[in-house]
This record gives structure tokens, sequence and C-alpha cells, in this order.
């Protein structure tokens, strides 16, 4: 029984999440970022959602290019929030393949 309820939140919430997922508002940026070669995608719009629109998280401004970008900068900003919501890669491997 419990196998079943389960299932069935697992199904719900994908069903929740392609629905929002299909609105992504323009403007938005890539649904998909190749940051550089050997790393994981990082899905961009995923996180947005994730992030419940907002973009402030990463972001200073309402989009655009993330200044200062690099190594510091994206460990910082990735590993840290991973870490905090116990969820998303925290291990070397996990992001660059
Ligand atoms: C979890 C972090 C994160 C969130 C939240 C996020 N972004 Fe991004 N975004 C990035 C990263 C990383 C890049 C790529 C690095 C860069 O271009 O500086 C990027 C790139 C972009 C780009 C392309 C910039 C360019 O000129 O190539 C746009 C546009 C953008 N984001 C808009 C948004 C908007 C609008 C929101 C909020 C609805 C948002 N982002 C939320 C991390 C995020
Ligand atoms: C503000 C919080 C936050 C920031 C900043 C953030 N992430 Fe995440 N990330 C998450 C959460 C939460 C998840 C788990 C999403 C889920 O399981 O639905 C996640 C999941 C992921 C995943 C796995 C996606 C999947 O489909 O399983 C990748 C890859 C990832 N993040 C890469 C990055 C990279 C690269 C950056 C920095 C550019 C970054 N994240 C910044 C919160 C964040
Ligand atoms: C959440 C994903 C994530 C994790 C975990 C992570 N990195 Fe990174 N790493 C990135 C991102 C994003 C960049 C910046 C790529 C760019 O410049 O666009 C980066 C950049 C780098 C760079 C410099 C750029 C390059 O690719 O040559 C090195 C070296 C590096 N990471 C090593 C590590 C090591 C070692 C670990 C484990 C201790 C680690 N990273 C964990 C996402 C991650």
């Amino acid at each position: 029984m419990k196998k079943i309820l389960l299932l069935a939140v697992l199904l719900s919430n994908t069903m929740v999440y392609s629905a929002v997922f299909a609105a992504a508002p323009k403007g938005s940026g890539p649904e998909v970022i190749n940051l550089k070669t050997g790393l994981v995608p990082f899905p961009h719009w995923k996180h947005q959602i994730s992030n419940n629109s907002e973009c402030f998280n990463c972001h200073k401004a309402e989009g655009g290019k993330i200044g200062d970008w690099g190594k510091e900068t994206a460990h910082d900003l990735c590993i840290s929030c991973h870490d905090l919501n116990e969820k998303g890669p925290v291990e070397c491997k996990q992001c660059h393949k």
C-alpha cells in the first residue's frame, strides 16, 4: 500500500512539474546550459522552477550574464545550495564527467 501511495505522489509531482515546465516564461534564458565541456548540462529552467521563478538567487539582476563567472563563483553558488537543500550534486564527479 505504501509503495502504491509513493508511486502516486511521484506521478502527480511529475505531472505538475511538466505543466509548469512547459509554461516557462520567455526571456528566461536557455532551457539547458552547457557551461563547459566535461561538465554535466545545467538544467536552467528546472532551477528557475525549483527557485519559484526567483532569478536573484543566482543572478543579481533580472537575468543575463552572471558577473565574474568561473570556478570560485560557480562552486560557491552551486554546491552551497545543493548542500543546504540536501538535493542536487555536491561531489566533483556528479558535475564533472
Ligand atoms: C540556480 C541558478 C539560476 C537561476 C535560479 C536562474 N538562472 Fe539564469 N543562468 C544561470 C547560469 C549559471 C547561467 C549561465 C552563466 C552565465 O551566462 O553567466 C544563466 C544564464 C541565463 C541567461 C543567459 C545569459 C546570456 O547572456 O547568455 C538568461 C537570459 C537567464 N539566465 C535568465 C534567467 C532568469 C530570467 C531567471 C529567473 C526566472 C534565471 N535566469 C534564474 C543560473 C540561474
Ligand atoms: C538556489 C539553489 C540552487 C542553486 C544556486 C543551484 N542549484 Fe542545482 N539544484 C538545486 C536543487 C534543489 C536541485 C534538485 C532538484 C530536484 O531534484 O528536483 C538541483 C539539482 C541539480 C542538478 C541535477 C538535475 C537533475 O535533473 O537531476 C544539477 C546537474 C544541478 N543542480 C547543477 C547545478 C549547477 C551547475 C549549479 C550552479 C550553476 C546549480 N545547480 C545551482 C538547487 C540549486
Ligand atoms: C554542482 C556542480 C559542481 C560540483 C559538485 C563541482 N563543480 Fe567544479 N565546476 C562547476 C562549474 C559550474 C564550474 C564552472 C564552469 C565554467 O567556467 O563555466 C566548475 C569549475 C571547476 C574547475 C575549473 C574549470 C574547469 O572545468 O577546468 C575545476 C578545476 C573544478 N571545477 C574542479 C572541481 C572539483 C575538484 C570538485 C570537487 C571537489 C568540483 N569541481 C565540484 C560545477 C561543479
